[in-house]
């Protein structure tokens, strides 16, 4: 940093103050035009207590032409406006405050505040954008009851919709319109919306729990009308679900979607009108995958049940943002497990946490899922409030029970509905209506970094004794005194020699009906449980379901993981196991390569591969009652970036060496029992969606990597045939990321294939720069230089940037972290060029450097290299300064 520049100063969580003004009614009119369109506000503000501040309203790239009061226009002296604020002073205590200001939509590349995309206005106002919209007191306690007037030529806008209920439609001359909206809810500012355009709907209706009929839209462009049944599908059974599970009723007439291009994240609650990221809604068997499908009701359920945790009871501050995203997150969790299957959701959602929430939580950017302090709120949207807040909350539902969960949750209704609340209130909640006192819970909401739990097991046989004792660490490179110990549930059982669960009697336990599986309570660092009356030595099966988001070290024989893998009850155990043996087998192959320095032949010279994994592969692969999905995620190694999380030094290059390795190995000794499993799972008819044909792709398209890895001209051809027989994308795409994968004409064929069929799909297009991205071959970094200069690539699009900037520095991390550096030099030239326009977008680009002191010293100064140069560029914003600035320091 030069010294000149002013450095962005951090809000700290214990500066809070509630505001000393608040706004009853908010009137907006907004007169439509893509360069220039006009936003009049009225707004009843009122004092609150006796203070004599001024008023402070914020406001960005803003034009001000008219400011009255009381239908007075204001003198000057009584009025400051700069860059960030409209500031008045001498107000009386209550009036009516009228602005008109004048912002230009076609000029805002941050899509954040009113934009166009595609020719259609949108909006985006979490967390601070509706301050571009108007001048207003833009923060969650704020809540105001708004109607909307949009007005704007007729045919170019046909459709104009924002939130609640729509009151007024009116031709007007000259080719216009007006359409006026009310919302009936008190809501913060951040959760308006505002949509115009050329767009059409498929409808459906949705009556009730106390028989309400209301009506359900989703609005898209009009050559994507074929593809929204899935979302429609979807948003009726998470109705349906909130009211069965949570006693939840939608609460307006209207519910509407509307499904737009260009989109920094997901998806948006905005009440009554939730605006989706395209990809989370359009889907149809050609063009989305199984995954894109329940992606799409993921995301469908989460905005959705958004309206009662983040809507009707909202957060006090941007410090609380977890208590209405992992609450949420945990609720489109338990929603896409009754939907689909329990474990493999469960398997999924904890794959997800570990490959991006550990790196967060391992580096510098580590933070407790309620933040102490930020510079600029858009990056605080992470994995840790979003994934690790949602563990929060599941543990507090396994220590609660269903029933004393759901008890917590109405009182937290109850007591809650329609104020701006905290973290502290939600536990206040679940715990007086349990009558259980979760204070020491609260060190989960303050404490940054992911805690180690290990487990001892000591058999005495004599005695038939197991004594289970567990141990919490602080996090990584962090004290005991800045981590106190935990309130851990941990979920466990004894597995006996045949595989069954013992009963688990504690010691001074009466006889009777013991359970088979238990959640002990850690709240001390360490404790120790007795387990009597066992009649053979047992296998532990130690944080069942992950019970707890910690790192779990139990020394674990390679027998006994193999054992668990083939005898866990507990589906989730049984993968994690396999996920630990096969991840220790990668790392030790790793260390091998290191010392030998080996590649290629010499290194399959060099290293062994052990017949017990292969055994235990083939068992899970010719397992004929196993779930198809879990098949297919047991036989998935642990990625590299996962694994890379385990090494004192990452050593990128011996990890994919190593990991390849294995894959390889496995696949030349099962390659007859693959190649029976690939026919066997072929499909018998036409294409369907149902969960026993997603198993059966699953476990195909598994097999398929398997043998596609060989690289011999059979298995290429395997691929090549899937991919020219292929009716939907789940086939196509997995197809295609094999050939990707290997040095054959077939590549460059089906490549270019692809992009042929599918160049008029924004989506599907993205998956094919994903793909090109991710794949393993050498020369990846020219690979993606090239692919940044293609006619149909754009940084201006998030979705596409993402595909190839961020699917390639996150996703290929072989390539991304060459040892040359140019992975790193690609990473910041994008960066720098993104950051202008889209900085929250850059931000998020940026985080793939977090990391970089985890690596050699020759890529350290690679790295170093590229952040300095991009903290020194010239007007770089707040949001990638905080970023590279944490990554720096850390
Ligand atoms: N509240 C949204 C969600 O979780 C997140 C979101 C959407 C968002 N768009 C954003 C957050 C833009 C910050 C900026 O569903
Ligand atoms: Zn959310």
């Amino acid at each position: 940093m030069t010294e000149t520049k002013t450095q962005p100063q951090p809000i700290l969580r214990a500066d809070y103050r509630a505001p000393a003004y608040t706004i009853g009614a908010v009137d907006l009119h907004f007169d439509l035009d893509e360069r220039a369109t006009t936003v009049r506000a009225v707004l009843q503000v009122r004092r609150v207590g006796s203070t004599d501040e001024p008023l402070v309203l914020h406001g960005e790239e803003l034009e001000l032409l008219s400011l009255r009061v009381d239908g007075d226009t204001l003198p000057a002296d009584r009025y400051v406006v700069d860059e960030e604020h409209l500031t008045i002073s001498e107000l009386p205590a209550a009036c009516e405050l009228q602005t008109e200001v004048r912002i230009n939509p076609a000029d805002n590349t941050m899509l954040s505040g009113l934009y166009v995309s595609s020719g259609n206005f949108c909006t985006q106002c979490e967390a601070e954008g509706f301050r571009r919209i108007t001048y207003f007191l833009d923060r969650p306690d704020v809540m105001a009851c708004y109607t909307t007037t949009v007005e704007g030529d007729a045919s170019r806008y046909p459709v104009m919709l924002s939130n609640g209920n729509r009151i007024e439609e009116v031709e007007l001359e000259s080719g216009r319109k007006r359409v006026r909206w009310e919302d009936p809810f008190p809501k913060p500012s951040y959760l308006f919306a505002l949509v115009a355009g050329k767009l059409t709907c498929l409808e459906g209706t949705f009556t009730t729990c106390s028989g309400r009929e209301v009506r359900l839209e989703i609005w898209v462009e009009p050559q994507n009308i074929d593809s929204c049944e899935h979302a429609l599908r979807c948003l009726r059974r998470a109705m349906e679900w909130d009211e069965q599970v949570f006693g939840r009723e939608y609460d307006l007439d209207l519910y509407m979607i509307v499904a737009v291009g260009d989109f920094n994240m997901g998806a948006m609650e905005n009440k009554g009108l939730n605006i989706f990221n395209s990809k989370y809604v359009l889907a149809r068997p050609e063009t989305a995958t199984d995954d894109d499908y329940e992606g799409v009701e993921g995301v469908i359920g989460h905005e959705y049940f958004h309206n009662w945790t983040g809507n009707r009871i909202t957060c006090r501050d941007w410090f609380q943002l977890t208590l209405k995203e992992g609450l949420t997150v945990f609720r489109d969790q338990q929603f896409s497990a009754d939907m689909t299957s329990a474990p493999v959701k469960r398997i999924s959602d904890v794959k997800r946490l570990r490959g991006r929430q550990l790196p967060e939580d391992a580096g510098p950017t580590a933070h407790p899922i309620r933040p102490e302090s930020y510079v600029e709120m858009d990056n605080f949207y992470t994995a840790t409030v979003y994934e690790k807040g949602a563990e929060v909350v599941r543990m507090m539902h396994t220590l609660l029970g269903v029933e004393g969960f759901r008890r917590g949750m109405d009182l937290y209704f109850e007591r809650h509905d329609g104020q701006a609340v905290t973290c502290d209130d939600f536990r206040a909640a679940l715990g007086d209506a349990n009558g259980r006192d979760l204070g020491q819970f609260e060190r989960w909401y303050s404490q940054a970094g992911t805690a180690g739990l290990s487990a001892v097991a000591e058999w005495r046989a004599d005695e038939g004794v197991c004594a289970l004792t567990l141990r919490q660490a602080p996090p990584r490179g962090r004290s005991a005194e800045e981590s106190p110990a935990l309130h851990m549930p941990v979920r466990v059982g004894l597995v006996g020699p045949d595989g069954i669960d013992l009963p688990l009697v504690l010691e001074g336990e009466g006889p009777g009906e013991a359970p088979r599986e238990r959640v002990l309570e850690l709240t001390e660092r360490e404790q120790t449980w007795t387990f009597t009356g066992l009649e053979a030595r047992p296998v532990p099966s130690i944080l069942r379901g992950f019970s707890a988001p910690v790192i779990l070290c139990a020394d674990r024989s390679q027998e006994d993981l193999a054992f668990l893998l083939a005898n866990d009850s507990d589906a989730f155990n049984r993968w994690d196991a396999g996920q630990a043996l096969f991840g220790a087998a990668i790392l030790s192959l790793a260390s091998g390569v290191a010392s030998n320095g080996a590649s290629g032949w010499a290194l399959e010279r060099a290293l062994e591969l052990d017949p017990l994994l292969v055994d235990a592969f083939r068992a899970v692969l010719l397992d004929p009652g196993i779930d198809g999905s879990i098949r297919a995620l047991t036989l998935t190694f642990p990625s590299e970036r996962e694994l890379g999380q385990q090494m004192q030094v990452i050593d990128p290059d011996a990890l994919h060496e190593a990991r390849r390795f294995l894959v390889r190995e496995v696949a030349r000794a099962l390659r007859g029992e693959l190649l029976a499993v690939y026919d066997a799972h072929r499909s018998q008819g036409p294409y369907a969606a149902d969960k026993a044909s997603i198993d059966r792709r699953r476990t195909r398209n598994r097999a398929l990597a398997y043998l596609s890895a060989l690289e011999q001209p059979e298995t290429t051809a395997l691929a090549w045939t899937q991919f020219r027989a292929a009716d939907n994308m789940a086939d196509s795409q997995a197809a295609l990321a094999c050939l990707a994968a290997v040095e054959a004409p077939e590549r460059e064929r089906a490549l270019s294939a692809f992009r042929e069929r599918w160049k008029d799909d924004p989506l599907v297009m993205d998956k094919w720069f994903q793909v090109q991205a991710e794949s393993p071959l050498p020369g990846a970094v020219e690979r993606v230089r090239e692919l940044s200069r293609h006619s149909d690539f754009s940084l201006a699009n998030p979705n596409r940037a993402r595909s190839l900037i961020v699917s390639f520095s996150v996703g290929n991390q072989a390539g991304f972290h060459d040892p040359s550096g140019a992975g790193y030099a690609f990473l910041a030239d994008h960066v720098l060029a993104i950051d202008p326009k889209n900085p929250q977008l850059a931000a998020a680009c940026a985080k793939a450097f977090v990391q970089w002191r985890r690596y050699d010293e020759r890529r350290r100064g690679h790295a170093e290299a590229q952040l300095r140069r991009i903290s020194e560029a010239e007007g770089l914003s707040r949001n990638t300064y905080e970023i590279v600035e944490m990554a720096l320091e850390g």
